[in-house]
Formats: C-alpha cells, sequence, structure tokens
C-alpha cells in the first residue's frame, strides 16, 4: 500500500554536505572576484585550484561563445576533431606528445579510469596508495584516498595499501607482482601540501618498471602549470605510465583526461563515457592551453610562487610554508587560528585551507606580483598588527 507523506514545507532543499563559506560570487575578472553584495576579493584559492588563467579570460569566454553558437556536444560515437586538436596541443604543451588521451569530466573519472586501465593492462587488481592522499569520490577513487570517513563499506572491496610518503623501505615491502598499480599526486593537496621528494619519485619509478605495475600520477591538482612545470612530477624527471588530470584543464568548464603511456593499447570499448570531450569542453581545454603558452603562464607560477614563499619565510610565523610554484602551504600557529576568516572578512582575501590548520594558496597561474604584495601585505598586518600600524 503507498503512504502518503506529509512534507511540513514541500520546497526541495539542497543535500546539504558542504560548509559555506558566508558570502556568494557573482562574478569574476582574473584573480579577483565580486560577491553579491559587490565586494571585492583577492581570489587566492581559485574554486580549489580550478581556475587556472583567471577568472573570465576574455580569449576563452569568446571561444566559448563562439562554439556554443556551432554546436555544444555530441557523444563519443562520432568524429570530433576537437578531441583531435586537443589531445595534439596537450602533448605540446606539456611534453607528452607521444601519449595518448582519454577525456573524461572530472579528476575522479579520470583515477577511476587510470585505475581500470591499469588492472585490464597488467591483469592484476592491488594498488599502492600513500598514507594523507585524496583521489576523489567516486568507488575507486575514494578507496585509495586515505580518509576512512569518506568511505562507506561499498567502496572497502578494493585491494589497497596504504604506504607513507617517501619511505622507500616501507614501499618496497608492499611492492610484488601482484600490484596493478602504484598512484599519487604530483603534490598532496587536500593533505595540506606536501612535495614527494624527487630521489622517491625517481625510486618508484623504477621499482614499478621492474615489477611491471603501473606508475599513475594524479596531476588533477598539481599538474596544468600549477607547480611552474606542466605537471609537478617534471621537477623529478620521471615518466609514469599513466597521468591523470582535470581542474585547471577547463578553468572552471568541467573536463578531465588521463594521458596514457604509448605502450599500452586500448581494445574497442575498454573504457567509455557519455559527457567525457564534448565539443564546448574540448574549445574550453584548448583555449587554456593556448593562453598557457602564450601568457607564459608556468614561468610565471615559478616566479611569483617562489616569490610569495621566500617573503613568507622572512616573516618568520611559520618554519612549514612549502610547495612548488602557485601551489603553496603553511602551517598556521595556534595563535592566528582564525587567519583564513579575518583574511576573508578583514581583507577580503580569500585562500584555500586544509584541515587541521594549514592555509593554502591555489591561485590563477596568471596571479601577478603586485596581487601577490596584496596578500603579503595582509599577512603582514596579521601576523604583526602593531608595527604595521
Ligand atoms: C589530487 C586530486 N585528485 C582527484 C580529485 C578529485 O577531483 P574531482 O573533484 O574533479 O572529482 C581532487 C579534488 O580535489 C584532487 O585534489
Amino acid at each position: 500500500m503507498r503512504r502518503l507523506i506529509t512534507l511540513e514545507n514541500k520546497d526541495m532543499k539542497l543535500f546539504e554536505v558542504y560548509s559555506l563559506l558566508p558570502f556568494e560570487p557573482v562574478k569574476g575578472d582574473g584573480s579577483w572576484i565580486w560577491d553579491s553584495d559587490g565586494n571585492k576579493y583577492l581570489d587566492l584559492y581559485g574554486g580549489h585550484a580550478v581556475i587556472s588563467i583567471g577568472h573570465q579570460h576574455r580569449y576563452q569566454v569568446q571561444a566559448m561563445k563562439d562554439q556554443l553558437d556551432k554546436l555544444t556536444f555530441y557523444s563519443n560515437s562520432v568524429q570530433n576533431h576537437l578531441q583531435e586538436q586537443l589531445a595534439e596541443k596537450l602533448g605540446k604543451v606539456s611534453g607528452y606528445d607521444t601519449y595518448n588521451l582519454f577525456l573524461v569530466s572530472s579528476g575522479a573519472e579520470a583515477n577511476e579510469n587510470a585505475l581500470k586501465l591499469a588492472s585490464f593492462v597488467t591483469g592484476r587488481k592491488k594498488v599502492i596508495a600513500f598514507k594523507k592522499s585524496f583521489h576523489g569520490r567516486t568507488s575507486g577513487a575514494v578507496a585509495i584516498t586515505d580518509n576512512p570517513k569518506i568511505n562507506s563499506l561499498f567502496n572497502q572491496g578494493h585491494e589497497v595499501v596504504f604506504v607513507p610518503m617517501n619511505d622507500t623501505d616501507a614501499f618496497d615491502a608492499a611492492l610484488d607482482n601482484q600490484t596493478a598499480a602504484v598512484i599519487l599526486e604530483g603534490i598532496q593537496g587536500v593533505a595540506g601540501i606536501h612535495v614527494p621528494s624527487n630521489i622517491f619519485l625517481q625510486h618508484i619509478s623504477k621499482k614499478c618498471k621492474e615489477k611491471e605495475t603501473l606508475l599513475i600520477l594524479d596531476e588533477v591538482q598539481s599538474g596544468y602549470g600549477r607547480s611552474g612545470k606542466f605537471f609537478a612530477h617534471q621537477h623529478a624527471d620521471i615518466q609514469p605510465d599513466l597521468i591523470t588530470m582535470a581542474k585547471g584543464m577547463g578553468n572552471g568548464f568541467p573536463i578531465g583526461g588521463v594521458l596514457i603511456h604509448p605502450d599500452h593499447k586500448p581494445f574497442a570499448g575498454m573504457l567509455g563515457t557519455t559527457f567525457g570531450g564534448s565539443h564546448l569542453a574540448c574549445v574550453a581545454a584548448l583555449a587554456v592551453l593556448e593562453v598557457i603558452e602564450r601568457q607564459n603562464l608556468m614561468l610565471n607560477a615559478q616566479t611569483v610562487g617562489t616569490y610569495i614563499m621566500e617573503q613568507l619565510l622572512a616573516m618568520n610565523f611559520s618554519p612549514s610554508v612549502r610547495g612548488l610554484g602557485l601551489m603553496i602551504g603553511f602551517d598556521v600557529p595556534d595563535y592566528q587560528k582564525n587567519l583564513r576568516s579575518d583574511l576573508i572578512t578583514k581583507h577580503k582575501i580569500m585562500t584555500g585551507e586544509a584541515k587541521p590548520n594549514v592555509i593554502r594558496l591555489l591561485p590563477s597561474l596568471a596571479l601577478s606580483k603586485q596581487e601577490a604584495d596584496i596578500f603579503l601585505q595582509a599577512m603582514a598586518q596579521q601576523l604583526n598588527p602593531v608595527a604595521v600600524a
């Protein structure tokens, strides 16, 4: 028998899983956003490392408008020259021109497909991931994420071993002939900006080759020029089997991808998606690459990022300023525990955070030195209000 359910308030509500900051951005331009009351904020968070070339970049907006007038979407059952153009451009700008590209719509989907591909290629299922990792929320991606709180019983059927980052002994002990893949972030982001050492990356790359295990670099947050190189692992001069990306790839338009070493061959139907590589997504992503190249944004990320880190270190408040390029984190001292909210409310500067006490800076790669100075002055004022006044 059907039961009649009477709701007091019949308006549908959102499923409240996010803790929201007390303002609503309604407009953006470059490194700046405006809220619904007209307040202007310096955006050093980029909507979680998504804004790569700057909010509402004129060139990208125009390219997307032009494509909207032609064709927004058609499925992957037809030819789409924009996907080929994107693959060619991405190969050139990233230095991975011999790799193949599979297009998806998000970071978790990219990782999910990379894991599946590694399992297809090796005929194995065990995965080695790292402590404090974050790889997304889909079944496989959350299973290789080191956070029991977001891992349901349903996700726990995967064979995953977590080892500490930069611990070669623990890694060697975990790696065996049953391991399909080793996956790690180019720079751990959600954990609070932890850069794996070059020696460790080179070690695991070598060991994976010996065991015929696929090495997957999750560059969803650290990729697309953010570290000063196209992918963060390129600082260590290694070449993974698979590289996943999303976030900065579309500068706000959802698109992700997996770069696949040419040794790993596809078969028809091996992977698939409805939305991945749509016409509009490809145009958005092509524009991002063109702007990164034309405006030399990787160099800017390196220069401005190094400048911010040097200045923060000179302020002597936190010994733990760390990162590469414009992916920067630092521990907030106890006496400054309201620093993030003070930066937002008093200085109108938006930053990211990582629990329990880390501030994360993930601005547009086009952030200027003058814009960086606005943040540094606010920091100086926060840390030493009397001296600054
Ligand atoms: C390193 C890393 N991988 C994967 C993801 C998941 O990406 P998405 O939220 O687009 O699924 C994130 C998101 O923060 C991430 O930081």
